[in-house]
């Protein structure tokens, strides 16, 4: 705020929380620059509010909140922050992924009812990672950081993704391409890693997760709509998949009741990129990616096409 205010005037930015959609409108009339959360739905209404507006630079690397194509056409320059919130948001998928496996919050749960009568052979058994397959759905930065994590368990690595790599690059990586229905098949994890788009809402639905292991765990730290949310509590109800480790929901902050109820799921509440350090990083992004377009110079991390 202090690096922004030195160079602009300020309207709004002093809530901890997202605008409502009339402070959002009422706010934009007169900018030249808007910095906004992945809460906040830019659309072809408010960018017709903001009739001076050159720049929308959202506090996210997804942006799928944003209306790019109504933004080309009203002149109005996209970006995002991409790179900073890599590791952080590989460290969550992690976190989730052996929190799942290792049914650490059922555990925790247990614990604190009181019921826990002691040690048993067979109490809580959860899914060995070590040496396990694990499936990234995208192969972008973020899969590509969780690819290193899983090698330094021993895992087999697979990935889809629109477009392959070479086999140089694969081999470098330690990495297989597989076909995604082959991969769901194959794998003990998948972790989904692309960004949301008309193509991947809901690509994993019914008939891919009918495709995953019954002992299989799925892992979501891109966004909630590329699953079928209705699809999943149906498959973990019923056993088509073992467990999910969910940071990301369809319709955020609601989250599908019976969700709340399974107790092979671990929730959190879209902490992909909360640390202190990434998201001053991203902040620090959206900045430069700000000024530098209200100044009429290419901003860094332009994504309008
Ligand atoms: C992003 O940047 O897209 C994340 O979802 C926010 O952490």
């Amino acid at each position: 705020m202090e690096r922004l205010s030195a160079e602009a005037h300020l309207c709004h930015g002093d809530l901890d929380r997202a605008l409502t959609r009339e402070e959002l409108i009422d706010g934009v009339r007169d900018v030249e620059g808007l910095i906004c959360l992945l809460t906040d739905q830019i659309d072809a209404e408010v960018l017709d509010a903001a009739g001076n507006l050159k720049v929308v630079s959202n506090y996210a690397v997804g942006y799928n909140n944003i209306d790019v194509d109504a933004a080309t056409q009203r002149n109005v320059a996209v970006t995002n922050t991409p790179g900073v919130l890599t590791d952080c948001t590989a460290d969550m998928a992690w976190a989730l992924l052996m929190a799942s496996a290792r049914r650490v919050t059922e555990g925790d749960r247990l614990v604190r009812s009181g019921q826990w009568t002691g040690w048993e052979p067979l109490q809580m058994l959860g899914a060995e990672v070590t040496g396990a397959t694990i499936g990234m759905v995208g192969f972008g930065r973020i899969a590509k950081a969780m690819a290193k994590r899983a090698l330094a368990f021993d895992m087999r690595v697979r990935y889809w993704n629109r477009t392959r790599l070479t086999v140089a690059e694969e081999r470098e990586l330690g990495v297989e391409y597989r076909a995604l229905d082959e991969l769901l098949g194959e794998s003990d994890f998948v972790s989904i890693h692309v960004a949301l788009s008309d193509q991947t809402r809901h690509l994993i639905g019914k008939p891919q997760l009918e495709k995953m292991k019954p002992t299989a765990t799925l892992i979501n730290t891109a966004r909630g709509a590329v699953v079928d949310e209705a699809a999943l509590v149906e498959a973990l109800r019923e056993g088509k998949i073992a467990r999910a480790g969910l940071d990301v929901f369809e319709r955020e902050p609601t989250v599908h009741p019976e969700l709340l109820t399974l107790p092979n799921v671990v929730l959190a509440p879209h902490l992909g990129s909360a640390t202190v350090q990434t998201r001053t990083r991203m902040g620090e992004l959206a900045i430069e990616n700000c000024l530098a377009a209200c100044r009429g110079e290419r901003p860094p991390h332009l994504v309008n096409p």
